[in-house]
């Protein structure tokens, strides 16, 4: 376990704003977790676990310590019906476990090739992309309740799935901490092609599609859209897509008849954030060193020195501008860090 005093988090986090904590702790194997309760009990304090970083905004110094999840490993469990269940720690980082999968032959990851983080943090917003959820993939979820050392164990259909939001999003400051996930790797289903960009990519091509060409495929389609975090520091999307009634979205579309909408299974229609920021005009958009990157709309990116406080005056005023021209609130998507420690919404 290291351990670091009045630590400078820029470094651990993807959007690289300067932050401090009290400590520091990063656990690096399973006898690590019995060193930070001994620690929690010796030294009280406020706790935030980290994964890798990539879904959190510290929007000031954090009284407290973070502790940073970093044990490793992966395995085949076993197969069922044809069905690989993996395992992976959660320290495992989130794309390489994918490669990973799809070097050995098991697809059923591939869209969500290239996204930062670990595994660990995968469920907590049920992380999606170019049309599969994690969710659709994860068997059950492990971990340990950090106040009782009691290990717990909670099926897919047991952790609270919804759109960018899990049990463990809402339970985020409680004692509840992931410390691996299985996932259900079907053998036989057909590439999901359906998101518009692969449509565009493979053009109707999809008998000859293997999951390492979904892969590749996914990686270069984010590469041209999203900035690389280690260039340009962000979180990805810093908004979610909203969800409206079928009439709110009636009478957006009667207005603005090209803005993307998607009706979802319950009725609602996800409208997209990042078109409607862009017809704003706010891309390029600066608050101090906090931008709205230029070609995707929806990410906020560190144009260099930013600071949690400029990502929040940024926010704030993307949020406020769409919902004068569009009456709809966005919601924020990364989880905010205070003082005290998480912030559950913008205010
Ligand atoms: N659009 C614009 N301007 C923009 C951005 C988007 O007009 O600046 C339009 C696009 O042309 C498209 C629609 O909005 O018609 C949707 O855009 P895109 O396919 O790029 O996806 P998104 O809705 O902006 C979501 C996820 C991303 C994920 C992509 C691809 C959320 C909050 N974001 O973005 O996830 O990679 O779909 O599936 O759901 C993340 O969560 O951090 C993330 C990057």
């Amino acid at each position: 376990m290291q351990c670091f005093v009045e630590a400078d988090l820029s470094a651990w986090t993807t959007l690289g704003v300067p932050a401090r904590a009290k400590e520091l702790l990063v656990l690096e194997d399973e006898t690590d977790l019995a060193r930070w309760f001994e620690r929690r009990e010796s030294a009280p304090m406020p706790e935030l676990v980290l994964g890798g970083g990539s879904n959190v905004v510290f929007l000031e110094d954090f009284a407290g310590r973070v502790v940073r999840l970093a044990i490793r490993g992966r395995e085949l469990l076993g197969e069922e019906g044809g069905a690989r269940f993996v395992r992976a720690a959660a320290g495992e980082p989130w794309d390489g476990f994918v490669r990973w999968c799809v070097t050995q032959g098991w697809g059923g990851l591939e869209n969500l090739a290239a996204i930062p983080g670990s595994v660990g943090a995968v469920p907590v917003q049920n992380v999606g992309a170019y049309g599969l959820e994690v969710s659709e993939r994860i068997a059950w979820v492990e971990g340990m309740d950090r106040d009782t050392g009691q290990t717990w164990r909670f099926s897919g259909n047991e952790c609270g799935f919804g759109y960018r939001t899990s049990r463990f999003k809402a339970a985020e400051a409680s004692s509840r901490v992931i410390t691996a996930v299985v996932f259900r790797l079907a053998g036989d289903e057909p590439p999901r092609l359906e998101y518009p960009d692969l449509q565009r990519w493979f053009g109707g091509r999809a008998q000859r599609v293997s999951p390492a060409d979904v892969y590749a495929a996914v990686r270069e389609i984010r590469a041209r859209k999203l900035p690389d975090p280690r260039v340009q520091g962000n979180v990805g999307s810093f908004f979610k897509n909203p969800l409206v009634s079928p009439e709110v979205a009636e009478r957006l579309a009667a207005i603005h008849p090209d803005l993307p909408r998607h009706p979802q299974p319950d009725g609602r229609v996800k409208l997209a954030a990042g078109w409607m920021i862009e017809r704003c005009g706010l891309k390029g958009v600066r608050e101090g060193g906090a931008m709205v990157h230029e070609r995707q709309a929806l990410v906020l990116c560190n144009a260099g020195g930013a600071t949690g406080a400029d990502f929040l005056a940024l926010a704030r005023r993307v949020r406020e501008t769409v919902a004068e021209r569009f009456g709809v609130r966005l919601e924020v998507e990364p989880v905010l860090v205070g003082r005290e420690g998480v912030v559950q919404r913008l205010t």
